[in-house]
């Protein structure tokens, strides 16, 4: 494993039990995270991003489990040994405090929906001191300021909490932050409460931020000022991102390396521009073919991706794109299922065009 690896996926499994029968919501996922770098996480609805977030966050719905696979965090040291610690998350129990200080802690997330994640009683700084106070891991540079003072008391007292969400909301971008700091989530703007969220997941100075859809909602400067905040303070901190969308050009903006995924798997990874210029798997080139270029003709229809993704309760037998793909080889798609393997130095493919490997079940 190289040591700049912050998080692995392998093999990830996850059900749910609904009524009908077990929903295989993820089913053999496998990708990694660099430290410091983007990992764009691509696909269309349902197709298992917001789950593998989740997964890795330990927050299932109850009807959910861990079928199967690792989620191994090798935590960066805060020491001067300089050793990571690796940790397996799905041996860990959801609800105990290993979990529950990694969470919001070394690994932080910013959910798809901010009204719903934000407690409507509570003030923005208040949501932002408790997440300081839990955690007890200061935002650094607030630390620094205050002579160490805070990190080797390892105890956070309320009126330092609320400086250091004051802090924060000023480094969000978000105006008069001394009196914004006693606002309601309901008195803030949707690009306002996003930012305030990711005040909320900086507070503890993760070494990962998940961003799921973080800017659907809003308009497109407020996403651009958005992802260039967490582009910026990502350098500043040496912050892991995985970003999840199905905006192909937010992708584009902000990640180094891509992972796209169709029906619960992973079927192509790979740095950004062989994703753009070079694309392997015929999922990746249907998506790419549905969006529009510069230099396009004008009156060009874009393409759909023909057909739907497939009911989870009826999924093909074989590769679960088959029945959508323009180059099905009859008698090998739908014969097994193609394994995520790697084609050149910078990209893997799970598609039987480019290798014979099956997925081991
Ligand atoms: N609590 C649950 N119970 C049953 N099925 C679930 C549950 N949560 C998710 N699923 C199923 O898991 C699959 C993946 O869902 P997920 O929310 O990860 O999709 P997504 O890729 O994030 O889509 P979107 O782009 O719409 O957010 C879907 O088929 C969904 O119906
Ligand atoms: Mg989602």
């Amino acid at each position: 494993m190289s040591n700049d690896i912050l998080l692995e996926v392998k093999n990830l499994k996850v059900e749910f039990q609904v009524r009908r029968g077990i929903v295989r919501a993820l089913d053999g996922v496998n990708f990694s995270i660099r430290r410091g770098q983007t990992m764009g996480i691509i696909g269309e609805s349902g197709s298992g991003k917001s789950v593998t977030a989740r997964a890795i966050m330990q927050l299932l719905a109850k009807n959910g489990n861990i079928a199967d696979g690792e989620i191994i965090f090798h935590q960066p040291s805060h020491n001067e040994s300089g050793q990571s610690k690796s940790i397996n998350l799905t041996q860990l129990d959801p609800d105990g405090d290993a979990v529950r200080s990694l969470r919001g802690g070394e690994i932080a997330m910013i959910f798809q929906e901010p009204m719903s994640s934000l407690t409507p009683v509570y003030t923005t700084g208040t949501h932002i001191g408790e997440a300081v106070q839990l955690h007890l891991k200061p935002y650094r540079k607030v630390a620094n300021q205050m002579g160490n003072s805070i990190r080797k008391q390892h105890n956070v007292s309320k009126k330092e909490a609320r400086d250091i969400a004051i802090e924060l909301l000023d480094r969000v971008g978000i105006p008069r932050a001394h009196e914004q700091v006693d606002s309601y989530p309901h008195q803030l703007s949707g690009g306002q409460r996003q930012r305030v969220m990711i005040a909320v997941a900086l507070s503890c100075n993760p070494s990962l931020l998940i961003a799921d859809e973080p800017t659907t909602a809003l308009d497109v400067t407020t996403q651009a000022q958005i992802n260039d905040l967490m582009l910026e303070i990502q350098e500043e901190y040496n912050m892991a991102i995985m970003y999840i969308t199905h905006d192909l050009g937010v992708i584009a903006e902000v990640a180094k390396d891509v992972a796209v995924m169709y029906m619960g798997r992973i079927v192509e990874t790979g740095d950004i521009d062989s994703l753009f210029y070079s694309a392997k798997h015929p999922y990746t080139n249907a998506l790419l073919a549905s969006i529009p270029r510069i230099g396009q003709v004008r009156g060009r229809r874009l393409e759909a991706i023909k057909g739907m993704v497939p009911d989870p309760f009826n999924v093909p037998s074989g590769c679960a794109f088959r029945n959508r793909c323009y180059d099905y080889m009859e008698g090998i798609c739908d014969k097994s299922i193609p394994a995520l393997q790697p084609i050149n130095d910078n990209q893997s493919s799970a598609c039987f065009l480019h290798h014979r490997v099956s997925q081991s079940s």
